[in-house]
C-alpha cells in the first residue's frame, strides 16, 4: 500500500469504503444457483446473427439466485481489459473480480492485460496481488493496468490472444468496454468456442456516454459519476452567472454521439438552453436554424435585463446537423485519399491544405465547409479514431457557435432587434469527470458487476455481458445475472461493409427524459430556474450518497 502521507483523507477514507452487493451474492460465489430462461434472438437480422454466431448466439438470459448449498470450485486462471475510454468505476470491475475469484478458491489468480486490447495480443500483463489491487479500491482510474482503443476482430489477433491465454493458463477473459469493445467480445468468444480454446469471455458494460444500454442493461457504469461531476461544476457557473451577470457561458460535454450527458446535465442544472442532437437530426434543424433558436433566446433575455446565461451544448452535435453530417462523410472518405496525396502532404500552410480539399469535396459540402471559422476547418482535418470517425471531443463546437451568434446579434443589432451585450466563455467538460472517484452508486454496481462477472464465468458461460438490474432500489434488490451478446446485436454498415454489432443507444425523443427536458426548457430559458447539484457525496445520508440519475430514475418511473 502506498504510504498514507500520499494520499488525500477522501482518499484514504475511500479505500476503506466496502462496496454493496445485490443479496443474492452476498452468501458468496460458490453458493449460487443459476436460473435459465427463455432462448434468446438477435436484436435485428436474427438470420445473419445466428449464422456469424453458431455457438454462441440464441442462449438464454440468466439470473442467480442465492442457495444454502456450496459447491466446490475447480481452479481457474481469469484475464481482464480494461477498453476504450476510463469511466468512475473500473477498478472497482477488477476489486470485485478478484474477490470473488479468490473467494471461490484461493489458489485462483488473475491477470491484468495491460493497455488495453493490446495486452492480450502482445502478451503484456501483470499478475494481480492482493495488496495491489487494495490501493486501487474505490478510486477512478483505468491506471491500475492502463485502457486503449485496439480493435480485437482479426483472426490473427484471435490466434495471438489464445497463446498467450494458453501460456499462462487462462480459461476466462472479462472485457470492460463499451458498444464496440463488447461487440469484440462477442467475436472473440464465437471464435474462442468455434475453435474448442476452452476459454470464455464476459463483457462488463461500459461508458460515461450512456450509449450502451437496451431491455436488458439499464445503465453503462461511469454514467453516474460523470454527470453527476459535470452537473456539479455546470451548478457552480450557474451559480457565478447569476452573481457577476456579465457572460454568457457556453459548456459543451462528452458524450460521443449520444446526447444523454447534455440531457442527464440539463435536467440536474435546469440551464437556459440545452441542445439534443438527436432532436436537431430529427428536426433536420441547420447549423443557421440553431444559430437562430440560440440567438432568440439570447435576444429576449436581452430585453429583460439578463446579458449572462447558460447553454449545454453536447459534444457530438456537429455530427448530427444535416448539412455537416453529409459533408463530415465526404470528408471522411476524402481523407484516406489525402493521406496518399503528394500536394496535400506537401502543403506549407493550413490555407493551402484547406483549398485542396475544399476542390475535391463534392459542390454541396465545399459550401458548407467553406463556411466555417478556419479554426473548425483545421480540427475537422485532424486524425480519425481507429473507427475512422472524426475524434468529436477535438472539434470546438462550443467556439463554432458563439462565432456564428456573435455575427449573428451583430445582425440583429444593426436591424434593431438586438438591445443587449454578448460577452461569451467557453468550456469543454469532458476528461476532467471519467476519472473521478466513483459515486457510491458507481463503486457498488462496478463492484457488483465484476463480482458477477466471476459468477458466470463459474457457471461456465461464454459470450455474456455481466448484468446488474433493478438499480433505483437500494443495492441489496439488485438482482445479478447475465445476458447474452447477441441479443444486442444486429447488422450495420461500418467502413462500407455489414458488420454485427452491438446497437448503440441513443436519447428516444418519445422517452419521459426528453420530454422532461421539453415540457420545461421554454420556461428555463428565460426565467432563471438554475439547480446547484453540488459535488459528490461520499459519506451521509443514503438519499444524498446513493441517488441514481435523473435519467435513470425517469427511464424506470421513479419521478
Ligand atoms: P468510450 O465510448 O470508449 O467509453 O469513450 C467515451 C469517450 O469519453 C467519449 O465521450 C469521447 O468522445 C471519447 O471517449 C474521447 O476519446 P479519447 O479518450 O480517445 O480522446
Amino acid at each position: 500500500m502506498n504510504a498514507t502521507k500520499d494520499l488525500s483523507p477522501l482518499q484514504i477514507e475511500r479505500l476503506k469504503y466496502q462496496p454493496k452487493l445485490p443479496n443474492s451474492l452476498r452468501q458468496g460465489v460458490n453458493r449460487l444457483e443459476l436460473i435459465q430462461g427463455e432462448k434468446t434472438k438477435a436484436a435485428g437480422d436474427e438470420k445473419q446473427i445466428k449464422e456469424l454466431f453458431k455457438n454462441t448466439h440464441g442462449k438464454p438470459v440468466v439470473t442467480f439466485k442465492a442457495t444454502g448449498n456450496e459447491s466446490i470450485s475447480k481452479k481457474r486462471n481469469v484475464g481482464v481489459i480494461l477498453s476504450g475510454g476510463q469511466a468512475p468505476g473500473g477498478h472497482n470491475v477488477i476489486a470485485g473480480l478478484f474477490d470473488a475469484l479468490k473467494q471461490a478458491n484461493p489458489e485462483n489468480k488473475l491477470y491484468g492485460f495491460l493497455g488495453g486490447p493490446a495486452g492480450i495480443i502482445d502478451g503484456k500483463y501483470i499478475e494481480f496481488a492482493g495488496d495491489f489491487i487494495d490501493e486501487y479500491r474505490n478510486t477512478g482510474g483505468f491506471d491500475i493496468i492502463g485502457s486503449g482503443r485496439t480493435k480485437l476482430e482479426t483472426q490473427e489477433q484471435f490466434k495471438k490472444s489464445l497463446e498467450v491465454c494458453k501460456k499462462l493458463n487462462i480459461s476466462a477473459v472479462v472485457i470492460i468496454g463499451g458498444d464496440d469493445s463488447n461487440t469484440n467480445a462477442a467475436l472473440l468468444a464465437e471464435w474462442f468456442a468455434e475453435n474448442n480454446s476452452g476459454v470464455q469471455v464476459i463483457g462488463c458494460p461500459k461508458t460515461i456516454d450512456g450509449d450502451l444500454k437496451n431491455g436488458q442493461i439499464e445503465i453503462s457504469f461511469g454514467f453516474d459519476t460523470a454527470t453527476k461531476t459535470y452537473s456539479e461544476l455546470i451548478g457552480n457557473i450557474e451559480r457565478d452567472a447569476l452573481s457577476a451577470k456579465k457572460y454568457w457561458h457556453f459548456i459543451k460535454v462528452m458524450g460521443r454521439s449520444a446526447s444523454h450527458i447534455a440531457l442527464e446535465a440539463a435536467l440536474q442544472t435546469q440551464p437556459n438552453i440545452a441542445l439534443v442532437s438527436e432532436e436537431i437530426e430529427e428536426k433536420k434543424m441547420s447549423l443557421e436554424d440553431i444559430i437562430n433558436y440560440m440567438s432568440d433566446i439570447i435576444s429576449k433575455r436581452a430585453d429583460k435585463g439578463k446579458n449572462f446565461g447558460i447553454a449545454i451544448i453536447p459534444e457530438g452535435l456537429i455530427e448530427f446537423i444535416p448539412e455537416m453530417k453529409s459533408m463530415i462523410a465526404n470528408l471522411n472518405d476524402l481523407m484516406g485519399e489525402l493521406e496518399q496525396d503528394v500536394n496535400f502532404n506537401n502543403a506549407t500552410s493550413t490555407h493551402e491544405k484547406f483549398e485542396i480539399v475544399q476542390n475535391r469535396l463534392k459542390d454541396e459540402n465545399t459550401k458548407v465547409f467553406e463556411s466555417l471559422p478556419a479554426l473548425i476547418k483545421a480540427q475537422l482535418l485532424m486524425d480519425r479514431d481507429p473507427h475512422g470517425n472524426v475524434q468529436v471531443s477535438k472539434i470546438e463546437t462550443e467556439k463554432l457557435l458563439i462565432e456564428m451568434i456573435k455575427t449573428k446579434l451583430k445582425e440583429m443589432k444593426s436591424q434593431g432587434e438586438y438591445v443587449g451585450k454578448f460577452s461569451e466563455q467557453s468550456h469543454f467538460y469532458g476528461y476532467g469527470g471519467r476519472c473521478a472517484f466513483p459515486s457510491n452508486f458507481d463503486a457498488d454496481y462496478c463492484y457488483s458487476l465484476g463480482y458477477n462477472a466471476f459468477a458466470l464465468i463459474n457457471f461456465g458461460l461464454t459470450g455474456y455481458i455481466s448484468l446488474i438490474k433493478n438499480l433505483t432500489q437500494s443495492a441489496d434488490k439488485w438482482v445479478a445475472g447475465g445476458v447474452p451478446i447477441t441479443m444486442m446485436m444486429n447488422m450495420e454498415k461500418r467502413h462500407g461493409a455489414f458488420k454485427p454489432v452491438i446497437q448503440k443507444a441513443l436519447v428516444k425523443l418519445d422517452g419521459p427524459v426528453f420530454k422532461k427536458l421539453e415540457a420545461n426548457r421554454e420556461d428555463w430559458a428565460l426565467n432563471d430556474k438554475y439547480k446547484f447539484p453540488g459535488a459528490i457525496q461520499y459519506f451521509g445520508p443514503a438519499s444524498v450518497c446513493d441517488a441514481t440519475t435523473i435519467t435513470l430514475q425517469l427511464e424506470q418511473g421513479k419521478l
